[in-house]
């Protein structure tokens, strides 16, 4: 390999006592050829270099000081605007480990492949080193990341993201395990040539992951999840691999915390597939009615949950920040994620207003009269085309929440009560079941469906079955993934009670029957209520549902008995339906399915049947 073309051969800073992390920096310069190596150190100084640098490149628009306070718009090549499901692969040593709903390349072939791409992909770029931990420094519930990218916008992203910098390679140590991230936005540089705003790779685009060695890398696209590698990455693929074999769990789920006006304080955490309302959720705020209630946020997207030696489940956040779809928030459907974007967040593919602010579908009922779109173009309401892409997201550091809880960074977690799966469906799923026992919510979150929306797939409506809001992000065989969730709920002598939910039923004109946003707190409660032992309920053949009297109806009155039947009815013959396209799932995992989820299908459609 030639050597890295940086001042010295060992660019690395005299903080960096690894030298382990030394040589694979090294040996990644030498493949990659970089122009300069560059060590994050993680401070507000660095951040504001690089953002300076980002304007004078037209990687980023400084939004208006007064408005939005040390704030930046990037706009993205048109190609590079979402997570790519299509071009991201479990290389495992085995075909049947990464399993039928992951894509497959053997890990040879691979690495062949990655050595071509990677070979000098980032002459005339600086290769950033951005050193990074996935939870509290120190927690032992965290793991450490060394993100390698090319990208100065993927580092500012990361520094929200996650805790980032020096502190995280002093932690380290001298042999501390660190999992490697490649990235490189596949673009390299001639001497002389001019960059572009969003350099990405047009052609080639590959989100690789060695579940066995811990490995990723990531090539072509500077976009989110494909490019934030802590994210989906490490705390979702690689992490749910390293939960299997140390016996933990790596959820897509946020983490949310209730607590009554007698203080008495409960968390749940909750797991839905993309565009179902996450952040709304995590950020939720309880109706006068609830008064004295308090909802707080501990994380939006994921939790990393590890039996405790009380014989509870406690959850972190592994993230530091948020990286949510701005399209469809506003003062009326999350508040409290607008007082979160009054400053310090970098907004991607959103609308530039006159006054240097920003705008998306959604923001206000009335459009401003012109805009800057996402792609950079004049833009009026009469024009035939969305201001922002649907997609496009805010990076916001968790933090600056309104209603972050105060033990969002505890090290040791918050214990968990409740476990809750939700999907978008517009009939058949109720408003909310209780899973009588672990095995049945496990088949109750294994067999998790959502209708799809635009911005995920372009096809509207159909059941996309999406086993725990997980199938773009387990790093292993979706039918071992089960039978952990089934071993798990014998490591601890309390497992949380396991819920259902469906905020998106419609009637015959396809309205939404169920107000949602603040309003869920009526099933929030219902739910920490029957944690505690003190909720009504009556069993069903789908598990436990309340009655209408169950629920507490102060402030909304209106809502009735006969909208509530509409959004909890179970159609026996709907259900059937849902059972036989439970097996479509089922039959895929073929002999890695447990027998204990078999048997929960078919005991509940005995019971449909009866
Ligand atoms: C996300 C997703 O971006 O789930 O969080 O798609
Ligand atoms: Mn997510």
């Amino acid at each position: 390999m030639n050597a890295p073309r940086s001042e010295t051969a060992d660019p690395s800073p005299s903080w960096v006592r690894h030298p382990g992390l030394r040589q694979w920096v090294a040996e990644v310069a030498a493949l990659t050829k970089p122009e300069r190596v560059l060590w994050c150190d993680g401070s507000q100084a660095e951040y504001d270099r690089l953002c300076d640098e980002m304007v004078r490149a037209g990687t980023l628009v400084r939004l208006n000081e007064k408005l939005r306070p040390n704030s930046f718009l990037a706009r993205s090549h048109p190609g590079d605007v979402a997570r790519m499901e299509d071009r991201t692969f479990i290389c495992s040593e085995r075909a049947v480990d990464a399993g039928p709903t992951n894509n497959w390349i053997d890990p040879r072939e691979m690495r062949g492949t990655l050595n071509r791409l990677f070979d000098g992909c980032m002459r005339g770029r600086t290769m950033y080193v951005v050193p990074f931990s996935m939870g509290p420094i120190g927690s032992h519930i965290a793991q450490i990341g060394i993100e390698i990218s090319d990208s100065p916008y993927v580092v500012a992203n990361m520094r929200i993201m996650t805790r980032m910098g020096r502190a995280v390679v002093d932690w380290l140590g001298e042999d501390g395990d660190f999992v490697p991230c490649i990235h490189s936005v596949g673009a390299p540089l001639a001497p002389g040539a001019k960059d572009v705003a969003w350099p990405c790779n047009e052609e080639e685009k590959w989100i690789v992951h060695f579940p066995e060695t811990r490995e990723i890398w990531s090539f072509g696209s500077g976009y989110g999840g494909n490019a934030l590698l802590g994210k989906k990455c490490l705390a979702l693929r690689i992490a749910s691999v390293m939960a299997r074999d140390e016996g933990w769990l790596a959820e897509h789920m946020l983490v949310l915390g209730i607590e009554s006006p007698a203080g008495e304080k409960s968390y749940i955490t909750a797991a839905f597939p993309s565009a179902c309302g996450k952040t709304n959720l995590a950020l939720l705020i309880p109706p006068p009615a609830f008064k004295g209630w308090k909802v707080t946020t501990i994380g939006e997207d994921i939790a990393w949950i590890k039996p405790g030696r009380d014989g509870r489940f406690y959850a972190i956040n592994p993230e530091a920040g948020f990286f949510g779809v701005a399209p469809g928030t506003s003062e009326a459907t999350n508040p409290n994620a607008m007082k979160m974007l009054h400053s310090n967040t970098i907004f991607t593919n959103v609308a530039l207003t006159p006054d240097g602010d920003v705008w998306w579908e959604g923001m206000s009922e009335t459009p401003p009269a012109r805009l800057i779109d996402w792609q950079g173009k004049e833009w009026t309401p009469d024009c035939g085309r969305v201001a922002a892409h649907p997609n496009a997201r805010f990076t916001v550091p968790a933090a600056q929440c309104p209603s972050i809880d105060p033990k969002w960074e505890d090290p040791g977690g918050v214990p968990i009560s409740a476990f809750v799966f939700g999907g978008r469906r517009s009939s058949t799923v109720p408003l909310v079941v209780e899973a009588p026992t672990w095995e049945d919510g496990v088949y109750m979150g294994a067999t998790l469906g959502s209708e799809t929306t635009a911005a995920i797939t372009g096809k509207v409506g159909v059941v996309r079955r999406d086993p725990m809001a997980m199938l773009a992000f387990c790093g292993y065989n979706m039918g071992d993934y089960f039978a952990h969730w089934l071993k798990m709920g014998k490591a601890v002598h309390h497992p949380p009670k396991i819920f259902r939910v469906n905020w998106f039923r419609r009637d015959t004109n396809k309205k939404f029957l169920w107000p949602g946003f603040g309003e869920n707190m009526r099933v929030l409660t219902w739910i920490v209520d029957r944690c505690h032992g003190h909720g009504q309920g009556v069993e069903t053949p789908l598990g436990i549902m309340p009655r209408f009297e169950d629920l507490n109806w102060r402030g909304l009155e209106t809502f009735g008995t006969e909208r509530y039947a509409a959004v909890t009815t179970v159609d026996r013959e709907d259900w059937r339906a849902e059972l036989a396209s439970h097996d479509e799932l089922f039959g895929k995992l073929g002999a890695h399915l447990p027998k204990a989820l078999e048997g929960r299908r078919g005991r509940m459609h005995e019971k449909l049947v009866a």
